[in-house]
């Protein structure tokens, strides 16, 4: 009951007056002067430094410090009132929220990172997010969402919504959102047909993209040419065409591990030029893909867990060693029906070591 007073009186001074660096007793000793109209004066020398840092106003049972609002693991509901209007960084991850209503950020312009990870949240009020005009990073992973939410506030660069229940990644999802850099769509319920062709096309700055552990069977089309990191681990794609991976010329990392992957079609390597590292490993390829003498930088590749049989001198390195640029440092060829000891050892003349390539044995299930 005392503490409840206290933070109550707390608040109500601070609330009226400009933040000032106090201990809890000066409030208690200045009680006098906090009805009056003109800042209290801080007559007391010795400071006791208070337990819970004490801002203009924090919402009832949160830390608030530095611009950054702290209400995480509280079994919150709903977001709660009285958040400053300085927050930069609002942290409710691990609460109980349900649903984002109309004014829950209202007026909350200095904001740049919003995190909402592991709540219960079904609804985002279309309007919800519109006051945001600042914020960076968007957190929504671990919710209930079925739809990316409408409006997202147009400077944001980090939007993380995995393990929601998001089936459809509409062609208006992410308009105007030429600010992304890093997105996370993963463990979603997603489907090929639920991706419309170019929902990605606005996002001109886009670098990095992970849709993994979905249900899509194939590569999203029309991804922009500005991504140098694309993680599709844990899908069911069947088939890697040329075209879906046609002008990314920036691209410096693909992974597709774990799909059911039978096809790299060729040429496809020739559309991604600046590929460094290429994961296809537990996947039901039946050959090395081709054109890999051929590119230049090119330098770890996973083909481990398929169902490569046999793997020829030229699969990996050109006829003539002047034409690849970076060496291999990394290859794996594990747990493919190829038997090792036929995989003749100048297969390998432009792996930087030895020990970059690990063939191990091959055990039947
Ligand atoms: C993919 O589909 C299967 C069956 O249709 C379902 O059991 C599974 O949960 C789905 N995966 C995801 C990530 O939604
Ligand atoms: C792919 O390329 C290889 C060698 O360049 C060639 O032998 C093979 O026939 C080609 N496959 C198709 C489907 O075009």
């Amino acid at each position: 009951m005392r503490l409840a007073c206290l933070t109550l009186l707390l608040v109500s001074v601070c609330w009226a007056l400009p933040f000032r660096q106090s201990g809890f007793l000066d409030f208690m000793m200045e009680d006098e002067q906090i009805s009056g109209d003109g800042p209290p004066v801080v007559t007391t020398k010795q400071e006791i430094p208070p337990e819970v840092p004490i801002g203009p106003v924090c919402p009832f049972r949160c830390q608030c410090h530095l611009h950054v609002v702290q209400c995480s693991d509280l079994g919150m509901k709903n977001v709660p009132e009285d958040i400053p209007s300085d927050a930069q960084l609002l942290d409710l991850q691990n609460n109980k929220i349900t649903e984002i209503r109309e004014n829950d950020f209202k007026g909350l312009k200095a904001l740049h990172a919003l995190i909402l990870v592991n709540n219960k949240i079904t609804i985002i009020h279309a309007k919800a997010f519109s006051p945001l005009v600042n914020l960076q990073r968007l957190y929504l992973s671990k919710n209930m969402l079925k739809d990316i939410p409408s409006n997202m506030p147009k400077s944001v660069q980090e939007l993380r919504i995995h393990e929601n229940q998001i089936t459809k990644i509409k062609k208006a999802s992410f308009t105007g959102m030429v600010h992304v850099i890093v997105m996370e769509l993963g463990s979603n319920p997603l489907t090929s047909s639920g991706v419309d062709a170019d929902a990605f096309k606005d996002l001109k700055r886009v670098s990095y993209i992970r849709i993994a552990d979905t249900n899509i069977t194939s590569i999203p089309k029309g991804l922009p040419t500005s991504l140098s990191e694309l993680h599709l681990d844990g899908n069911r794609i069947t088939k890697v065409t040329a075209d879906s991976l046609k002008g990314l010329k920036h691209l410096a990392k693909l992974g597709l591990s774990s799909n059911e992957i039978s096809v790299v079609e060729n040429g496809t390597l020739a559309m991604i030029p600046h590929l460094r590292e290429l994961h296809l490993d537990h996947n039901a390829l039946t050959s090395v893909p081709a054109g890999l003498p051929d590119h230049k930088y090119i330098q770890v590749i996973y083909l481990h867990a398929n169902k490569i049989a046999s793997v020829g001198t030229e699969d990996f390195c050109p006829a003539s060693f002047n034409t690849k640029k970076a060496m291999y440092s990394g290859i794996s060829l594990f747990s493919n029906p190829v038997p090792y000891w036929e995989v003749q050892p100048i297969t390998f003349r432009c792996v930087f070591d030895r020990s970059a390539v690990q063939l191990g044995n091959y055990r039947k299930k």
